[in-house]
C-alpha cells in the first residue's frame, strides 16, 4: 500500500462531523473520487445495496427540504411541541442543511439480498443491509475527509422516506436512509468516547481486557 499505516488510522481518528459546514463551491472531482473509493466497500454477499442520488440542485433542495419538513412537523406536533419551537426547529435544520454544497442520498434496496420464506430470516437480512449502508457511509466520509471536505451524516429522510421518494422520484422498493452533507469543514465539536475498557471485554462478557 502506498500510504503508512499510522497515517491512515490518524486519517480515521481524525474525522468529525462538520455540524455547521463552511459554505462554498467544492471540487466535483474529489466527491466522484469519495464515491469510487466507497463503492468498494464490504456488503452482505457483496449485494452493494446502496443505491445513490447526488443533488447540486438549489431548487430540487429546497423543494426536497419543504416535503420532508411537513413530515416532521406532523411528528413534532404529535410530540406535543408548541407551533412555535416546531417552526424554530425546522427552521434551524433547514438553514443548516442548505450550507452545503451537495448532499448526497444515500438508499437501502434488497434487490440482490437473499430471500427467506420466514420473516426471521428476512428481518436478519434487512438487517444486513443496513450494516453494509452504515459501512459505505462510513468509508464516504473517510474519503471525502481525507481529501479535506468536511461532511455530516444526517437521518433525516429515514424519517421522511415518502416525502424524499416524492421529489426525487425514487421507485417504492427503494428505502432513503440519509443524507450527506458536504461543503468544507466546519461546526467541528471535540468528540467525546466511551474508552475501550468501558465497551471491550476478553473472552468472555465482563472480564476486563488487560
Ligand atoms: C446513523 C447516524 C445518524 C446520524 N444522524 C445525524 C443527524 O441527523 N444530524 C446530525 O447532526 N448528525 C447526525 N449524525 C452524526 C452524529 O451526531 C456524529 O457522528 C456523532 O455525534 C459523533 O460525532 P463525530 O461524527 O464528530 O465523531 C448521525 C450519525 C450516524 C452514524
Amino acid at each position: 500500500m502506498g500510504c503508512d499505516a499510522e497515517q491512515f488510522m490518524q486519517i480515521i481518528e481524525s474525522r468529525s462531523s462538520s455540524k455547521l459546514l463552511t459554505p462554498g463551491p467544492v471540487d466535483f472531482s474529489k466527491i466522484l473520487r469519495a464515491l469510487m473509493v466507497a463503492i468498494s466497500s464490504p456488503s452482505a454477499h457483496n449485494s452493494q445495496p446502496w443505491r445513490l442520488v447526488i443533488i447540486d440542485d438549489r431548487e430540487i433542495m429546497e423543494r426536497l427540504l419543504g416535503e420532508m419538513a411537513s413530515e416532521w412537523r406532523r411528528d413534532l406536533m404529535a410530540d406535543g411541541l408548541p407551533d412555535w419551537k416546531v417552526d424554530v426547529i425546522i427552521e434551524e435544520s433547514k438553514k443548516r442543511t442548505l450550507r452545503a454544497s451537495i448532499w448526497i442520498l444515500v438508499c437501502l434496496t434488497m434487490e440482490d439480498m437473499d430471500r427467506y420464506p420466514d420473516e426471521r430470516r428476512m428481518k436478519y437480512e434487512y438487517v444486513m443491509a443496513v450494516q453494509s449502508i452504515g459501512a459505505f457511509i462510513e468509508n464516504l466520509l473517510l474519503a471525502l475527509h481525507a481529501q479535506g471536505l468536511g461532511a455530516c451524516w444526517r437521518c433525516g429522510p429515514l424519517f421522511a422516506p415518502d416525502a424524499v421518494r416524492k421529489v426525487l422520484g425514487i421507485p417504492r422498493h427503494v428505502e432513503p436512509q440519509a443524507l450527506v452533507e458536504i461543503a468544507h469543514p466546519g461546526g467541528i465539536r471535540s468528540k467525546t468516547r466511551k474508552t475501550l475498557k468501558e465497551i471491550a471485554w476478553k473472552n468472555r462478557w465482563g472480564e476486563p481486557l488487560s
